[in-house]
Parts: C-alpha cells; structure tokens; sequence
C-alpha cells in the first residue's frame, strides 16, 4: 500500500498504479471505488491522476503497515476487526511459523486478557489490541524485562506523538495523570531455560469518551482522547508503537538491560516514593529505590533493608 502514500503526496497516474500493481486500468478504478466506499476521500483529475485527500479512521492492515519503517516489527501484519484475544492467535501464528515481529492487531476483542487473569476491555472503534511475536535469544531469567522492554516503548511512543505526560507504573501499566491508558501482558515458551518465543500484548486506550468506561473502571481508566481531547488515527499511534518497540527491543537484545533502566527510571510513576508491593500473600512496604540492573524492583523498608521484587502489583 505504498501507493497509498505516495497518493498522500501528490497525484499518482491511473496507468503508474497499473504497471506497479500488474493489473488493468479498470482494475486500479474499481479499487479507488472500494476506497471511497471504505470512506476514503480520493480526488481524481484526468491526465493528473488520483490524489488521496483524507483516510477514514479505520484500521486495516494496509493503514497499519503504509509507510512503516520498521525492520521487522509490523512488518508482517495480520489485522481483524473483532477477535477473541490477540494473544491466542499470536500463539497460533507462531506455531505456524511466522516470523519475528508478526503483530496481530485487533479493534475489538471480546475476550481479552490481563495479567493475573484479569480481564482487558478492548472496545470496537476507539481501543487498539496488539500481540506480537518475538523471538528472542536470552535465558528464562532475563524474560520479565521484556514488559519493562515494551512499557519503555510504548510511554516513549504516546509521549512523542501526544506530548500528554506519560508514565510507567511497575511492571506493566501506562498511565497518564494518575490513570491507566495502557497495559502490557508478556506470555513466553521455552523449553530447558532457552526461550523459543515471546508474545508482547499490549492494549491502547485511544479514542474513548470517559462514560465510554465502565463504571467500575471510572476513577481508574482513561484514553488519549480523555487527557488531550483530540481523537487520535490509531494506526498513527500503531505505527509510532512499533518503531519505539523496534528500537528498544534492539538496544535491549544488543546491549542488554542496564542500557535501557535509565530510560525507564525516567518514565516511573512513584520513584522514591512510599508504595506497598503485594505478591500474593506477602506485602512490602518501603520506598522505591527504582530497579536493578536486572530489571528487578529494589524497595527499601523503614529498618533499612532493601528488598528484591520479581512480580506482583504496587499500590
Ligand atoms: C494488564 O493490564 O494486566 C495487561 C493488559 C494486556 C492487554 C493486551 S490487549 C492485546 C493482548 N491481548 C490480550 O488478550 N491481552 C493483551
């Protein structure tokens, strides 16, 4: 769908989109008809061509991929409209081999997944669902800095194309003053501690009104939409996601985690601060001294002693 882009730019001859796309005029003029169907809005002048005036705001793998200059991430898309969870079918088109960097990308999904087998609202027309397979050479010990990975990602990707104030709340939750826009769920297989694939999920909050929200999740959701009151293309935000991700899995892979702590220290909600840190039936209570070069929480009590946090929730 380069074509499309190139559209955006200027007019683009009836007789060039043919002899790039190998099919007849008649073809490439009933294609422009399906577009304006879509709600595209394409100008069309005899002996200029057709220029693109406006994209509806859908998501398609075509709005997905266009212009995306990405190495890998995206760059293989499968894109539907309503699934049950991304993740599930992740997980399918990596045991049908798919290569790394294959995002699945929903508009809607009726089942989706959170961590701790909570559930994920995915709403149809303003939230985006993505689960992308990666395929990384690293032990089983190193698998949970990939969500710090992806949370660095995806607060740098919201915060340079919305410029709202971002932040990460540990391990997995985006927020933007003081509520969660964003969630990120890491699945892994692995077979004697040497990883085979990780699924990244992760879930936009992007264009709900705050009624849209349930009542439940009122006081405790919002959307790029609610913070900077603006609705935003979502394959923008896609897109803007995939390059971040791209770089810092890279940077992560290359030169390991410690590169990338600083980035997220910068990012984390609640640094320095008193917080609770609950895992399972054990609580602690401590200021966050940030994380360690592993990417493990550090929490300091009040006697001093610092404590080590792999997985749990902050309150
Ligand atoms: C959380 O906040 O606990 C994580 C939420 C992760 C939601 C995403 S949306 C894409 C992918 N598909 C799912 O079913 N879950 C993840």
């Amino acid at each position: 769908m380069q074509v499309l882009t190139e559209m955006q730019d200027g007019y683009v001859s009836g007789q060039q989109i043919s002899d790039r796309l190998g099919v007849s005029r008649t073809a490439v003029w009933k294609h422009m008809e399906d577009l304006r169907k879509e709600g595209y809005v394409i100008e069309a002048i005899p002996r200029k061509g057709y220029q693109l005036k406006t994209r509806p705001e859908t998501l398609s793998e075509a709005e997905i991929k266009a212009g995306l200059s990405t190495k890998s991430i995206g760059q293989t898309t499968f894109f539907k409209s309503k699934v049950t969870s991304t993740q599930t079918l992740a997980k399918k088109a990596y045991r049908e081999g798919t290569p790394h960097g294959t995002a699945i990308v929903a508009s809607e999904q009726t089942g989706g997944r959170g961590r701790m087998e909570r559930p994920w609202q995915s709403p149809e027309q303003t939230s985006v669902s993505v689960s992308i397979v990666v395929k990384p050479d690293i032990s089983i010990r190193e698998a949970p800095q990939l969500t710090l990975v992806t949370a660095v990602a995806a607060a740098e990707a919201l915060e340079q194309t919305t410029q709202l104030p971002v932040q990460i709340k540990w391990p997995n939750d985006i927020y933007i003053n003081n509520r969660k826009v964003s969630g990120i769920l890491t699945e892994m297989q692995a077979e004697a501690d040497k990883m085979q694939m990780m699924i990244v999920g992760i879930g936009l909050n992007i264009n709900q009104k705050q009624a849209q929200f349930p009542e439940e999740l009122q006081e405790k959701a919002t959307s790029l939409y609610v913070e900077s009151e603006k609705e935003w293309p979502r394959a923008h935000i896609l897109q803007a996601l995939f390059i971040s991700f791209e770089k810092w899995y890279d940077t992560w892979i290359e030169n390991g985690f410690d590169y990338i702590r600083e980035t997220w220290e910068k990012y984390a909600a609640l640094y320095e601060r008193p917080v609770k840190a609950v895992q399972g039936n054990t609580t602690v209570v401590g200021h966050m001294l940030g994380i360690n070069r592993e990417g493990v929480l550090q929490l300091k009590d009040q006697q001093g002693k610092v404590h080590l946090i792999y997985s749990g929730d902050l309150e």
